[in-house]
Order: structure tokens, then C-alpha cells, then sequence
């Protein structure tokens, strides 16, 4: 699974030198440039985001995190926003729901001046029976850059990456990678706790059936963190070989030594057998309540992917505590879509100051 990224030659890539926005402090845009996500030359790289590996490790995700404090800064501005896709379209294929990925990936690309076609699935020749290849390559026929893909099927970004000449960004499949996620989840904590080397982020909950837990379990480890992944036996792959983490079925036990609580929801959706008794008894069992959020030591942060069953995985009061991180995983989740499209399509675009 996972095409690696395309890449392009070093004479290419030197001839190709981009410039991006930086923060200057006075609403202006300076230029630098775009190291290269994987080996530090400048110059663009990127072709696909498929899956948290094609960042080629702590370099890329650096290069992300880099460019997504640029691109908040450019949030903050009266007028949010920069010309550096100015002439490039950006098409959403989401064959499942979404809230947060979506209108991100729909708000970045418009900040960055791309424009935006958007594919609804509901109202679509889909439901005619057309498939997954022949709806893409139409919409590649129109004319896109690159093409933001969600589906319920693992693979399915891969699959159309192999089919395009676009850009592919993989915006969750199905029990996979949701590797943007992962993204704005490693700025969010960086920005409360600062590095995560040595940090341990302690993921809970329905793992078997979560792409954010794998994205975050690689992302969070490029960047030095220790993992521990919580769960009962059902709610755990059958198999973690490879798998950059350590198992508990205890919560108790793990919160006092937690820097972040990572709450993954409850996906029913996703549940064909009963993998565990009811409701009640994963929240007894799992769930951070008020009680047990007291086990966390006070300057631990609270994250969760969204969207949230409140009183499941997490209790309302929790989510709503100081620690939480909820609003600002949202808030960050722009900028981070704003570096990753800028990554794959930005190359050679003039900035100039909006
Ligand atoms: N976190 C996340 O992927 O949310 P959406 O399903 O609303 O996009």
C-alpha cells in the first residue's frame, strides 16, 4: 500500500526554486525558499500526499510544520489571503461524510486563490453506477491540479494517483491513513508543548477501525514521541507487527504518564460484529470522563479528531477544559492544508504581498 512520492531531479528541482510566504510581521509576504520535504534541497518534491510516509520522515513533516506557521499567519490577515495558486484548480472527491477535512481542504485552497471543484457523491453519475476510475478521469478531463480524495475503501487514493496526472491527496481511507490529521495534529501539540521528542501521546480507543491512529502513530514518532496505543483486545488490529507503539488495556494506569490524550471516536459506522458489550461499559472502561481526567497531570493536553461523541469517548466537561486542543486542531487544520497544497502545486508561482 502507498505510492512513494514522485520526485524530480535535482536540475529540475534548482530551476523549479519556489518561494513561499513567510511571516513578516506587518501583514507583507517575504520570500524563502521551499526546502525540498525530503532531502533539504530546494525546490518541489511532492507530487501525492497518500499517506504520512511519503513525507519521507522527521525532514518533511519539518517542511510542513514550517510552512503551516507561514500560512497561519496569513489566516490572521484582514483580507486571508495569498495568490500562490492563482490559476490552479483544486477538485474534492469525497465519497464519504465530512465536516472538518472538507471545508478545510475547500478554505485553504481558496486562501491560496486556488479554485475549487467540488464533487458531491450524492448528487453525482455515481449513483448512476459510474465507478471510482471513469468519475476521476472526467473530472481530471475538466482540467484539475490536484484532487483531494476521501472514500471508505483503503487504497482508493492510491488507486486514482495511479490513474491521474494530478495531484492526489488522500483526505482519509477507509481504515488506513488520514495523513493531513496526523499533520495538524503534530502542529497543534508542538504549539502547546513545544518539541515532541520524548513527549508520550497515549492514543485511545477504536484503533482497529481508525486511519488517524495510524497517521498519528507514524507522525507523532517521526517527530520523537513515544506512543501507546489504548484499547480492549477487540478494538486492536490482530496484528500491530511493525507497529512504532506500545499496547495497554489499562487507561488508569497510562494517564498520569501521558503529555497528550489522543481520544479517537467511537465508529460505529465501521462496527459489523459487537466488538464491545454497550456503550456504557466502553465509557466505563475507556472513555476520559471527569474523574479519570483527573489522573492527567495538569499541563497534558486533550486532543480528539472530530467529530466527537460527546459522553462516549469523552465527557462534554472534558472536551471543553482549557487542555483540550479540539478548536485549535480545526483552526490549525487550514494552514496545514495551505502548506500541503502549496508542497504539491506551488512550485515556481510568484508570491506577492496581498
Ligand atoms: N477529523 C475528520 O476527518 O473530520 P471530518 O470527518 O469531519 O472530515
Amino acid at each position: 500500500m502507498g505510492s512513494r512520492s514522485m520526485s524530480v531531479d535535482a536540475a529540475s528541482r534548482a530551476a523549479q526554486a519556489t518561494r513561499v510566504p513567510a511571516a513578516t510581521g506587518d501583514g507583507g509576504v517575504a520570500d524563502e525558499p521551499v526546502a525540498d520535504p525530503v532531502d533539504g534541497s530546494s525546490g518541489p518534491h511532492l507530487h501525492h500526499l497518500l499517506g504520512i510516509d511519503d513525507l519521507g520522515g522527521a525532514a518533511g513533516i519539518e517542511e510542513v510544520m514550517r510552512l503551516t506557521g507561514s500560512f497561519l499567519e496569513v489566516s490572521e490577515r484582514r483580507i486571508p489571503k495569498v495568490p500562490a495558486l492563482r490559476g490552479k484548480t483544486v477538485a474534492s472527491l469525497f465519497y464519504e461524510d465530512s465536516t472538518r477535512t472538507r471545508l478545510s481542504f475547500e478554505t485553504a485552497a481558496k486562501r491560496l486563490s486556488a479554485d475549487i471543484m467540488s464533487f458531491n457523491v450524492s448528487n453525482s453519475s455515481v449513483r448512476k453506477g459510474e465507478s471510482l476510475r471513469d468519475t476521476a478521469l472526467t473530472i481530471e478531463a475538466m482540467g484539475v491540479d490536484a484532487i483531494v480524495v476521501r472514500h471508505s475503501s483503503s487504497g482508493a487514493p492510491h488507486r486514482v494517483a495511479g490513474w491521474v496526472e494530478a495531484s492526489v491527496v488522500n483526505a482519509g481511507d477507509g481504515w488506513h491513513e488520514h495523513p493531513t490529521q496526523a499533520l495538524l495534529d503534530c502542529y497543534t501539540a508542538r504549539q502547546r508543548l513545544g518539541s515532541l521528542s520524548g513527549r508520550h501521546v497515549v492514543i485511545v480507543g477504536d484503533v482497529k477501525h481508525s486511519r488517524v491512529a495510524r497517521s498519528d502513530m507514524l507522525a507523532f514518532t517521526a517527530l520523537g514521541a513515544e506512543v501507546t496505543l489504548v484499547a480492549p483486545p477487540t478494538l486492536l488490529p490482530p496484528s500491530l507487527a511493525g507497529w512504532p507503539a506500545r499496547v495497554s488495556h489499562d487507561l488508569d494506569d497510562v494517564l498520569p504518564g501521558a503529555d497528550v490524550v489522543y481520544l479517537l471516536r467511537m465508529q460505529r459506522e465501521r462496527m459489523s460484529e459487537a466488538l464491545i458489550p454497550s456503550l456504557r461499559e466502553y465509557t466505563a472502561g475507556y472513555g476520559l470522563t471527569v474523574a479519570r481526567s483527573r489522573l492527567m497531570r495538569a499541563d497534558a493536553i486533550v486532543m480528539h479528531p472530530g467529530p466527537m461523541n460527546r459522553g462516549v469517548e469523552i465527557a462534554p466537561e472534558v472536551a471543553d477544559l482549557p487542555q483540550s486542543t479540539i478548536v485549535d486542531q480545526v483552526r490549525n487544520g487550514v494552514a496545514v492544508r495551505m502548506a500541503v497544497l502549496y508542497l504539491l502545486l506551488g512550485a515556481g508561482l510568484d508570491m506577492v504581498p496581498t
